[in-house]
């Protein structure tokens, strides 16, 4: 049995002895600025596997020909701050596409053991199920890195030693099985065929807590750290806040509705200034069973289950796993109601309120029970971001609801920071995250905002509001979107991660992306200001709507991060390079930091000014995989107000019939006719970065998206997860050819979810 641990290390000092992450000069990417600056633009590829063992080498790229008109202009004064890096190309290669001097070394994949005494993991669907609850889980995502210090305790600047915390979205269902998960009958139906799938997928998802050390300049986990933990579907957990101990928590699990079991569908993340991790509940509603009658229900509960699309057969179909256990291991995932009593303590119709939350977990105390913030609403909640704190202010924490015409909220505390109560685990957190004031954004189409409380009783969020009467604050809390919708916030393009610029508090979020079905052309907006068409691939295929997605950012009036009002622009739009100029590419993308669908954004502590931008596309596939960047923003207003010109033009039917004409009624065939409708909006747009302040700095492997980013304080550690690598193939799983991706461990292997440490080869700060 191999030592995961000892291995984790051999192979990152393999990395550097054996070339399992191999160097290759793939281009001289040199534009005739750089020339002038006589940088040589090499790339490094971190393949998946080892050379040796027979993998091939990444496609050649050729040299691009100088841009013709790129201007021979070197700036005069160099910038205080300025990205110490040639960009890297698009790739579809099946490696880690990083810029020359720099290395990334695997940390933690799928499956590695967390204990001492587990097996090294089979990748090949036969590693016992059970065992999951002590390996790492699939589909990483967010995390975020609490420095540990000789005393156990959080150091947050300790450069060696760390809790790595990160969450642990989804899965691949393809790979986590000898040959996929096993259903029989179909439809509503469809039922899982062994019970030990589903405990392997329900130990899959969560969160891990990891100690990692740097030990000679390189980072590894240490398997047995009493402080290595997984949180899954199935930790308990405490529910705390305003809508906790409620009738509509009440479960079989707990009849007095103060607990529930388990945490999915862990999205991005959070942290607090006491050292406690946030984790985002964000797309939970798909995992339940519901597919009883709509009748079965009152009007009220309806409402809510279509506002949060609880229906259907769950994702996994967990609940229909038999035999279940005497604690409904399976059952527990069916939202119908199934039980006679009134309250629903014999059943579990109630369980899907107890998830939707901000989740909050204590990394330094391995027995604590993490706890369910309601106070930070019920929803499809991407992260929890902090902004700035300060002594005597209350905390805000900044949210965004993944789901396309969805709103971004705020969270401001009722009480007021005090440093000294740093390090409280929890028991800060019951202070500063179960009383506190909900806000959600109205993005006004003159560059200015509003935030409106969502609280019982004021504005339209009453027992009076037609579409869902709501009873009390908790019943707010647990259909946050019903009182949003109520309270008139903006309906956004999907927005993603947020990001709060430590040098001027200002806040980013990207809004991913959306279709012409949700946003069709007469519904753009100033602040989702576009609607176009960017055809993808060869059979060109219409992608409508805004498929690449934006970045918009916003000050608080005064500074003030609890503050009514705030002032907006848009800081980027993705597009391709040579999309439309004006209406489409209106942020001026080069070839070098062309990107689309941004999802992760987090801004470096270590170096104040740099963010790094991560995407989670599937509409610029055709041409690169998944990739991270790095920007230099300015603030909001440094840019301009433009005009952006959209059109859709669709083919509608005619019925036929006459028509009017000089010389008389004229007969029309039945058929179809192009209509076009046109709609333009004014916007506010950030100052275009140009290439010097926007460079790709990461391209992933096949069919993964980037996601999770965080840093050593010191900064010379970037630890970014590579989330579901070859996940869109369903393959044949004795041709190994047939696998969507072979990263990170290369030759016939199954792919793997995992975090992995950039460095750069002279020691210095990553990116910079
Ligand atoms: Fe889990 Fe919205 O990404
Ligand atoms: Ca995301
Ligand atoms: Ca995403």
């Amino acid at each position: 049995m191999r030592d995961i641990k000892a291995t984790s290390a051999a192979e990152s000092i393999d990395a550097a002895s054996t070339l399992t992450f191999f160097e290759n000069v793939l281009a001289a990417r040199l534009s005739r600025r750089r020339a002038l600056l006589g940088g040589l633009g090499t790339v490094l590829v971190a393949a998946c596997g080892d050379s040796a063992t027979g993998l091939a080498p990444p496609p050649p790229v050729t040299p691009p020909a100088p841009e013709a008109g790129a201007p021979d202009v070197v700036d005069a004064a160099p910038k205080p701050l300025a990205l110490g890096f040639n960009p890297v190309p698009k790739s579809l290669a099946d490696a880690i596409v990083l810029p020359a001097g720099y290395t990334a070394t695997v940390l933690f994949r799928l499956g590695d053991p967390i204990a001492e005494g587990v097996p090294d993991f089979n990748n090949d669907g036969t590693d016992s199920p059970e065992s999951y609850a002590e390996r790492a889980g699939d589909h990483h995502d967010g995390m975020h890195y609490f420095g540990l210090g000789a005393d156990d305790k959080i150091d947050w600047t300790a450069n060696d030693r760390a809790l790595l915390v990160l969450n642990h979205e989804a899965i691949t269902t393809s790979y986590m099985h000898p040959t996929g998960q096993t259903i029989y009958g179909t439809g509503v139906d469809a039922v899982r065929a062994f019970t030990d799938e589903v405990v392997r997928e329900l130990h899959v998802h969560g969160v891990s807590v990891l100690e990692i050390t740097r030990v000679d300049g390189k980072w590894s986990y240490k398997k047995n750290s009493r402080f290595n933990r997984r949180i899954t579907t199935e930790t308990p957990m405490d529910l705390a806040g305003p809508a906790a101990k409620t009738p509509y928590m009440i479960t079989k699990y707990s009849l007095d509705g103060s607990q529930t079991r388990g945490t999915v569908n862990n999205c991005a993340q959070g942290y607090t200034p006491w050292g406690t991790y946030l984790t985002c509940e964000e797309n939970w509603a798909g995992y339940f069973r519901r597919t009883e009658p709509d009748a079965a229900r009152t009007a009220k509960e309806v409402a809510s289950f279509k506002r949060y699309t609880i229906t259907g057969t769950g994702r996994e179909l967990w609940a229909t796993a038999t035999p279940d256990t005497a604690d409904d291991r399976f059952g527990r995932w069916n939202a119908e109601k199934r039980g006679a009593s009134t309250d629903g303590s014999d059943d579990y119709r109630n369980v899907a309120n107890t998830f939707g939350w901000i989740v909050e977990i204590d990394p330094f105390t391995p027995t604590s029970t993490p706890k369910k913030r309601t106070a930070l609403a019920r929803l499809a909640h991407e992260g929890c971001w902090i902004g700035p704190v300060a002594p005597g202010k209350p905390l805000v924490f900044y949210m965004g609801c993944d789901g396309r015409n969805e709103y971004i909220y705020k969270y401001v505390s009722a009480k007021n920071w005090d440093a000294s109560d740093a390090g409280g685990g929890i028991t800060a957190g019951d202070k500063y995250l179960d009383d506190g004031t909900l806000y959600v954004a109205k993005f006004e189409s003159d560059g200015t905002g509003k935030w409106l409380e969502l609280r019982w009783g004021v504005g339209n969020v009453t027992p009076d509001y037609a579409a869902y009467p709501f009873a009390d604050q908790a019943d707010v809390l647990l259909n946050t979107r019903l009182a949003a919708d109520a309270a008139g916030g903006t309906k956004m393009d999907r927005p993603e991660w947020g990001a709060v610029d430590p040098k001027n508090g200002e806040v980013y979020f990207t809004l991913t992306n959306t279709n012409a079905a949700s946003r069709p052309v007469t519904s753009v907006d100033a602040v989702n200001p576009r609607f176009y068409n960017d055809p993808k691939g060869t059979e060109a295929t219409a992608q409508k709507g805004n498929p690449n997605g934006h970045i918009v950012r916003f000050a608080e009036n005064g500074g003030d991060s609890a503050a009514l009002g705030f002032r907006w622009d848009v800081f980027l739009f993705g597009a391709r390079s040579t999309a439309d100029a004006v209406n489409v590419n209106v942020s001026a993308l080069s070839d070098d930091n062309d990107f689309s669908s941004p999802d992760g954004c987090w801004f470096s502590h270590a170096t104040p000014g740099l963010m790094w931008i991560q995407t989670d596309d599937g509409a610029y596939t055709d041409v690169t995989n998944c990739m991270m960047l790095a920007a230099l923003p300015g603030s909001v207003g440094d840019g301009s107000k433009k005009t952006i010109a959209n059109s859709d033009t669709v083919s509608v039917p005619i019925d036929g019939g006459t028509i009017e004409t000089d010389a008389g009624p004229m007969p029309v065939d039945a058929g179809t006719t192009m209509v076009t409708t046109m709609k333009s909006v004014e916007t506010y747009v950030g100052k275009p970065l140009g290439d010097a302040s926007l460079r790709r700095f990461l391209v992933g492997p096949k069919q993964c998206e980037i996601t999770g980013v965080i840093e050593s304080p010191d900064g010379k550690a970037l630890f970014v997860n590579i989330q579901h690598p070859g996940e869109e193939k369903v393959p044949v799983f004795d041709d190994a050819s047939s696998f969507g991706s072979h990263w990170p461990d290369g030759g016939d292997a199954r792919p793997r979810s995992a975090t992995i440490v950039i460095t750069r080869d002279d020691g210095g700060v990553v990116g910079t």
